[in-house]
């Protein structure tokens, strides 16, 4: 049994007081179920309040983006080394925002995984196919080559410590979110693809749906065999939907294993 996980991404959006207050409203909550990891992502100047304002909590502290390289001239850019040194303990990596907007490539993103994974903060990596891919039915075809390109030449244990999050590009923040059916289908694909490069990762990686997921339609898509919760993007920016979502990935959680 996988436990889920609910990955809030907050974008560009929250200032530093807004910020404290979404994870003062997260923390208020003291129903949540604790088989249930839940993260926050916000932009990078809030990172250090993130993780002081969540030390000792089980809320974790993601960032959105990373440069791969330790260190250098790259004006604008964050190492893994500076994001370790705040304690942060997730980076998110490859969404499709900037994959079409900064021109990332798999490639790009396989460096980054790498240089996360060696400091040991755990990689989110983002896949998933635009309209137009699955329109001319190659959606399976395109996140294997995603999959393929980010993360070929991993040693086996190294990818044992991934999150994988499906993001069809169509679903993300369009309030069109994949079917049930869809996103099992992809997510069972991805899992086959991680068994690929060893049987061991398939039953350890999280696979979590991403794209216009809200407390309305979680428990669907979290009830999927081979959905393991969700990356959240508008629904994680104001403390009910978010927590409401932890409770949905908790009851989905007990009710597979009853
Ligand atoms: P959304 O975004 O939930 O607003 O569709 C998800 C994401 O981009 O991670």
């Amino acid at each position: 049994m996988i436990r889920p996980i609910v990955a809030g991404n907050w974008k560009m959006h929250k200032d530093r007081v807004e910020a404290a207050a979404l994870i003062d409203g997260i923390l208020a909550a003291t129903d949540l179920p604790t088989d249930v990891g839940m993260v926050v992502a916000p932009a990078h100047p809030f990172l250090v309040d993130a993780v002081q304002r969540t030390n000792g909590t089980r809320l974790q502290v993601a960032a959105q983006n990373v440069h791969a390289t330790p260190q250098g001239a790259f004006t604008g850019e964050v190492s893994v080394g500076m994001l370790k040194s705040v304690g942060v303990q997730y980076c998110i990596v490859g969404h499709s925002e900037r994959r079409q907007y900064f021109n990332e490539t798999d490639a790009e993103v396989g460096k980054k995984i790498v240089a996360l994974l060696a400091a040991g903060i755990t990689p989110i990596y983002c896949c998933g196919e635009r309209k137009e891919e699955r329109l001319a039915e190659r959606h399976f075809e395109v996140v294997a080559a995603q999959m393929h390109d980010a993360l070929t030449g991993m040693p086996e244990a190294d990818l044992r410590r991934i999150v994988v999050a499906y993001e069809p590009v169509w679903a993300i923040g369009t309030g069109l979110n994949a079917t049930a059916q869809q996103a099992q289908d992809m997510h069972a694909h991805i899992r086959t693809l991680l068994a690929g490069h060893g049987e061991g990762i398939a039953t350890t990686v999280p696979i979590l749906y991403g794209g216009s997921c809200k407390p309305e339609n979680a428990t669907e898509l979290f009830t999927c065999p081979d959905v393991n919760g969700g990356l959240i993007g508008g629904a994680a920016l104001d403390a009910k939907s978010f927590t409401e979502l932890v409770r949905i990935a908790g009851k989905v959680a007990r009710r597979t294993v009853a």
